[in-house]
């Protein structure tokens, strides 16, 4: 609705406008705005001339604008919002003055088909969409003060345009496909942000004669123009694979492929520099011999995009990590192929489709996708894999329409009888409930069986953990919620391979970490072995090792309950301690944490009967209390081993770098493969350097190999270790020395080379012993320490039912229950001891 009221006085104007303030505001108006948004105002812009009359403003019969010209009149201010409102303009030049403010819509200026000109002024924002189909034919946006931003996605869709002058922004994101550009004769788009390759639509433009490309980050091959062009392309100013013509290496140009899915993000295009991918380019990790690339680590970027097919064709690629960024699409089923995959996480993104199946050597997390395997409303076919482009616009046909609408009431009414199936059901349990003790069969219970008993009715004996039947701590996944705040990520106490662990804290105050995992992670075992496994580990019990003191299941949802470790982990506080503004740790502290991670997995191997080999001991996995004394966690890796020597795994679980050697290449299982391991944490302990760093030159990224290199003479070792522990104590410097001494016989290359962990600990102890000489050691016990409040709970609550003993001597016990696990549920905590 435009308002065709021819009006010259200024006053009669406002006085409508005040009376009908929603009408649709005629030229004259936006004029008048544009007068009060910049200075100095021109000289001839009074109110008592008619606006057409002003100087730089042109307008037709109907005194409608035209055009404005206001080149280089030292103007500062903005340009009004309501610009779009002159919709006969053809013609806005504004350039050369000290306009700032976002660049207006422009929407609704069909007629605006000439020039669009504000080069050299300070406009910032980004090319509105509104330009998709207009009739600019010379676009002057160049050298803007602080710079344009966002992609040029929208000239691909500006068929008129013959000059794009938008050098000197800060536009990002790659050149769009041009090839609709048919008469573009002059881009410019030098000294900006652009990355990702030269789209061939660009060099096969017919009419180009000019075009500077320098000083940007784009990528690929150099781009070659016809004939008569003139081409600056700063081929030392932006990231081509080579200066000359020609196709880059293959492993570059999938790379480049797979930066293409991801919106060919800046970090990327700053650091991927030159045709070889394996030298020093960020994220990307090659093997030995320089050439293949064997990982890909993209996790915890905040990309966004998809993730490209292309992967595929990395056929060294043993290690791919995109978690934790914002991956929308399918994960392309032709990444199942890869020979050498290893690892593959994509936890935390946004994905959708189905779960691709990998072969067992594949580690493949996934958890934090809500989307992932939910096909319910997908009833499009061929709907596969791909570079799930965004913003696909559809064009919403009438059908489209009509069918997400039915879908749409159909998921409606579904959640609708979800939500009272829901309720219905709530009350049923809560008139169950209301029964005291309600004892059901814990095989065919859910998650809530025996949430009766914990209500926490705060009535002496009942706290919110159920009783101990079938020898598993069931807990209820409500008490779970309430206890970590609905799982808020305030409580997030950090993530790893098999899912989030949250901070709890219990009715009574006590604190404890709870790790949800999903379905996936403890394979597809069955609610009855996943509770005779729960079982046994609920039973192993030690000092050194972090308890486990319950499990929940919900649904496909596995939750087990640790005893809360208040110092975090040993990661932390060796590579982490600046940023936790902490302490670095002292010699004498990290001797003694080793010696009781050393302690805790002797006790895991010294069982008898079932050797219990954990498989991924690092310092991740090695958590601290107050006094800054270490157990070792996660018992989810640890496998049972019928005869107590060894297995073959087909899955290789675990870490890169603290991976054994016949581990790795064999899935060979023994107790020297957690030797290697405790190895490699005393070198990381000796050293403060991670066992596998990128970020460092290849002859020193991998911390067992360059450390064994420095065990040739003392000096050497002395240069090796941690700058914080820098000293000329002679006494610590023997006592690192002999550390280091027995990191390099845990990281012998064969198995039978490596000590068993009773000889680590025979050669620690006296090295701890050293600060401590009065003190009787405690650590011979293996008792619960007397800070850990939850075991104690736990024993109070099972002194009802006779098992205390077990904490006074856990050692006996756990081997008597753990022989007789093979009855299964039958053996239970309480069994022992009636
Ligand atoms: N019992 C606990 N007490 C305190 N913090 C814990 C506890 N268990 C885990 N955490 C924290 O949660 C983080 C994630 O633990 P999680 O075991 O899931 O991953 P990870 O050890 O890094 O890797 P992996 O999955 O290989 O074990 C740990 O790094 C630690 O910070
Ligand atoms: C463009 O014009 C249409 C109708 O004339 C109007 O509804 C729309 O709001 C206008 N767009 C802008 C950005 O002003
Ligand atoms: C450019 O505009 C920004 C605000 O958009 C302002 O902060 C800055 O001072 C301006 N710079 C110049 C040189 O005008
Ligand atoms: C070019 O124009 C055609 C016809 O309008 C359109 O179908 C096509 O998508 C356009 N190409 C690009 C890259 O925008
Ligand atoms: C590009 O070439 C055209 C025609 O030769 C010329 O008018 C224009 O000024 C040139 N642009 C630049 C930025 O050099
Ligand atoms: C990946 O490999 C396939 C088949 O060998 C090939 O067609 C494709 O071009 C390759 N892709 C890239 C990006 O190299
Ligand atoms: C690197 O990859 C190529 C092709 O996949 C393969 O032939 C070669 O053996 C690999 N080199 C190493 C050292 O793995
Ligand atoms: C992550 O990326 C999105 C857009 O892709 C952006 O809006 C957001 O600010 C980014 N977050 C961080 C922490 O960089
Ligand atoms: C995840 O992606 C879907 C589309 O696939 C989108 O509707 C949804 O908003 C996204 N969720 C988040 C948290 O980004
Ligand atoms: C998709 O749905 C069909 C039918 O509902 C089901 O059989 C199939 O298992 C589902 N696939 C996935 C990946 O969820
Ligand atoms: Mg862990």
């Amino acid at each position: 609705m435009t308002c065709h009221t021819a009006v010259n006085h200024h006053i009669l104007l406002f006085y409508l406008l005040l009376l009908t303030p929603f009408t649709t505001a005629d030229d004259a108006a936006v004029i008048k705005a544009l007068s009060t948004s910049i200075s100095p105002t021109p000289s001839t812009w009074t109110d008592s001339t008619n606006f057409c009359n002003w100087n730089g403003i042109t307008c037709d019969n109907s005194n409608r604008v035209t055009a404005i010209n206001l080149v280089s009149k030292s103007l500062t201010g903005t340009l009004p919002p309501n610009l779009n409102q002159l919709t006969h303009l053809k013609t806005l030049n504004v350039q050369r003055n000290s306009i700032a403010g976002d660049l207006p819509s422009l929407a609704n200026l069909t007629f605006l088909e000439q020039d669009l000109r504000l080069s050299y002024n300070n406009i910032t924002g980004s090319l509105p969409w509104s330009f998709s189909g207009s009739q600019i034919r010379n676009l002057w946006l160049n050298n803007q003060v602080l710079g344009l931003s966002g992609t040029l996605d929208v000239l691909s869709t500006m068929a008129q345009l013959e000059q794009a002058w938008l050098q000197a922004n800060a536009f990002t994101g790659a050149i769009p496909d041009l090839s609709n550009c048919t008469v573009l004769f002059d881009l410019q788009l030098r000294d900006n942000q652009l990355t990702g390759l030269v789209p061939e639509s660009v060099t096969a433009l017919t009419k180009l004669v000019n075009v500077t490309l320098q000083n940007n980050k784009l990528q690929g091959p150099l781009p070659v123009f016809g004939n008569g062009v003139v081409a600056e392309l700063g081929t030392g100013t932006n990231s081509f694979c080579l200066d000359t013509p020609g196709p880059c290496d293959p492993q570059v140009t999938v790379l480049l492929e797979v930066a293409r899915a991801i919106g060919y993000p800046m970090s990327l295009a700053q650091e991927w520099k030159g045709n070889d991918a394996c030298q020093k380019w960020n994220f990307i990790g090659c093997d030995s011999s320089g050439k293949n690339v064997t990982s890909v680590s993209f996790g915890k970027q905040n990309f966004s995009g998809s993730i490209s097919p292309a992967f595929a064709n990395l056929t060294s690629l043993r290690s791919l990590l995109l978690n934790d960024n914002n991956l929308v699409g399918s994960i392309p089923g032709v990444l199942t192929s890869l020979p050498n995959l290893q690892a593959f996480d994509v936890s935390n993104n946004n994905l959708s489709g189905p779960i691709p199946v990998f072969p067992d050597r594949v580690k493949f997390v996934h958890i934090g996708n809500l989307l992932l395997g939910q096909n319910v409303s997908d009833g499009t076919p061929g709907s596969g894999p791909g570079s799930g482009n965004a913003g696909g616009s559809s064009n919403g046909s009438t059908k489209g329409v009509s069918v997400g609408m039915i879908v749409g009431i159909v998921i409606g009414v579904l959640v609708f009888v979800v939500i009272i199936l829901f309720v219905c059901y709530k009350c049923y349990l809560k008139k169950k409930n209301q029964k005291p003790k309600t004892v059901q069969d814990p095989e065919k219970g859910k998650e809530v069986v025996k949430v009766s008993a914990l209500q926490s009715q705060s009535s002496g004996d009942h706290t919110e953990m159920s009783v101990f039947e079938g020898g598993n701590v069931v807990i209820s996944i409500q008490v779970l919620r309430e206890a970590t705040n609905n799982f808020s990520e305030e409580n997030v106490l950090g993530r790893g391979g098999f899912g989030v662990v949250y901070k709890g804290i219990l009715h009574n105050g006590t604190k404890v970490a709870v790790k949800r995992m999903d379905s996936g992670v403890m394979g597809t075992k069955g609610l009855k072995e996943f509770q005779a496994e729960i079982a046994v580990l609920t039973k192993v019990r030690h000092r050194h090792l972090v308890a486990l003191l319950g499990y929940c299941m919900n649904g496909n949802e596995r939750l087990l309950v640790y005893e809360y470790m208040p110092q975090g982990t040993l990661s932390q506080h060796l590579f982490e301690w600046k940023e936790h503004k902490t302490n670095p740790l002292s010699w004498k502290q990290r001797v003694s944490i080793a010696l009781d991670v050393g302690r805790g997995v002797e006790y895991l191997h010294s069982l008898a009967q079932q050797s219990f080999i954990h498989r991924d001991l690092k310092p991740s996995n090695i958590l601290l209390g107050d006094d800054m004394r270490a157990k070792v966690a996660d018992f989810g890796l640890v496998k049972s081993t019928p005869d107590g020597k060894h297995s073959m795994e087909t899955r290789v679980a675990g870490t890169f770098g603290y991976l054994a050697p016949e581990y790795a290449a064999t899935g060979r299982v023994t107790t020297k493969v957690d030797v290697y391991a405790f190895g490699v944490v005393l070198m990381e302990l000796i050293t403060g350097r991670k066992a596998l760093d990128d970020t460092l030159a290849d002859d020193k990224s991998h911390l067992v190999t360059w450390f064994r290199r420095a065990l040739i003479s003392k000096e050497n070792i002395i240069k090796a270790i941690d700058q914080t522990l820098v000293t000329d104590e002679e006494e610590t410097l023997e006592s690192i020395c002999r550390v280091a001494e027995l990191a390099g016989h845990c990281t012998a290359r064969e198995p039978y080379q490596r000590p068993d962990m009773g000889h680590a600990v025979n050669v620690l102890g006296p090295l701890v012993e050293q600060w401590k000489p009065s003190r009787p050691d405690e650590d011979d016990g293996y008792g619960i320490g007397h800070h850990m409040s939850v075991p104690q709970l736990l024993q109070q609550l099972q002194a009802d039912e006779g098992t205390s003993r077990m904490f006074d001597d856990s050692f006996d016990q756990t081997q008597s229950s753990i022989v007789s696990k093979s009855s299964g549920l039958v053996d239970t905590f309480g069994a022992t001891g009636r």
